[in-house]
């Protein structure tokens, strides 16, 4: 039996499959363990089932000498160290697909959110909802507009269909096809971004790439906040040139009470909740199962996202 800790408690009955097979810590408090507090774990651990908000690091790593499998419970992997858990032997798994029709159908309710000023239509439903007026809350069409997906793997070409759906004209751009970045930028009505974290993807959205959008133009991020550079958005924002925004990631989750981006206009905002249906996160923990039971065992990971190399001998 290894000994295995899991960061956080799970939906559905997959962690019942790890404890029969190994030794199995569960983090149960309310709030998630500390960096420090995750250290602690990973030092006495063979296997991690971690979070997307968990820092798995060189130091991390470093101090965790048994470790050889870390199962994260995202299908992004922007948290892990790949290099350094390559050096450590250390193999690393993600949960791709299962969740990307729950990202998709965020995205887009995002898109119509914004679209139709949905946060504004409900407080003024509640507050101040006097006569139908011809003039009130208009928002954009989103039939007959152009979708620019931006990162055309899994969840964005599922958020094209649904655009293909709505009567919209979809571009996309990866890195060697589809539209330049710069052209999407110009002619997209609803700019949806879907690439992952890297370094070649922070603030990949930044004032240049703001600059080039209408400004009737709407972002809509539910990939990783670090792809916007958030100070230029919500400068474009209370400048009024672009017309909305909708984020399900930010720098830093949470967001700060304090920053600008709270009071700019036409903004949608979600607690990070792409993946949050129940069966996707039932089926997201079946996957993190998957991943750490062969890891432990010395097997590939039926999705394993690193390259392992054998630890140098001592
Ligand atoms: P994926 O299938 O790997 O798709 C990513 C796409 O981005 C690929 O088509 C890739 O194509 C493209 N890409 C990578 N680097 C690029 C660059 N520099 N410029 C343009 N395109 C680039 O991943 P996925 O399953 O769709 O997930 C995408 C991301 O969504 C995840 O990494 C995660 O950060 C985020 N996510 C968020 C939530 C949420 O709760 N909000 C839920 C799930 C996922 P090429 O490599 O061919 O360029
Ligand atoms: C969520 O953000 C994920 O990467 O799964
Ligand atoms: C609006 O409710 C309409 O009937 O046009």
């Amino acid at each position: 039996m290894a000994r295995v800790f899991v960061s956080r408690q799970l939906p559905g009955a997959a962690l019942e499959r790890l404890r029969k097979a190994h030794e199995t810590t569960v983090w149960s408090e309310r709030r998630p363990p500390t960096y420090e507090q995750l250290r602690a774990h990973a030092a006495e651990a063979d296997g991690l089932l971690t979070m997307l908000s968990d820092r798995i690091d060189a130091p991390l790593l470093e101090a965790a000498p048994r470790l050889r499998a870390v199962a994260n419970y995202a299908v992004g992997f922007d948290n892990v160290d790949l290099a350094a858990a390559a050096r450590h032997g250390v193999a690393v798994g993600n949960t791709p697909d299962v969740l990307t029709e729950a990202t998709a159908d965020l995205a887009f309710a995002l898109l119509l959110a914004a679209a139709r000023r949905l946060p504004e239509a409900l407080a003024s439903a509640r507050n101040d909802w006097s006569d139908w007026e011809p003039t009130g809350l208009l928002g954009a069409e989103v039939w007959g507009a152009t979708l620019g997906v931006v990162g055309m793997g899994r969840i964005g070409r599922a958020v094209a269909r649904r655009g293909e759906g709505f009567g919209m004209t979809v571009l996309g751009s990866s890195r060697g096809s589809g539209s330049s970045l710069e052209e999407l930028l110009a002619r997209a009505d609803f700019v949806s971004l879907h690439v992952p974290l890297s370094a070649d993807t922070h603030h990949l959205i930044d004032a240049d790439a703001l600059a080039r959008m209408q400004p009737t133009a709407i972002l809509i991020n539910t990939a990783r906040g670090e792809i916007v550079d958030q100070a230029a958005l919500a400068a474009a924002l209370h400048e009024r040139r672009i017309a909305g925004a909708a984020l399900d990631v930010t720098t830093p989750e949470p967001l700060s009470p304090d920053d600008p981006l709270w009071r700019a206009p036409n903004l949608v905002i979600t607690p990070h909740i792409g993946s949050a249906t129940r069966s996707a996160r039932e089926r997201m923990a079946e996957l993190a199962v998957d991943n750490l039971l062969a890891g432990l065992d010395g097997q590939p990971m039926p999705n394993q996202v690193s390259v392992t190399r054998e630890a140098p001998a001592a």
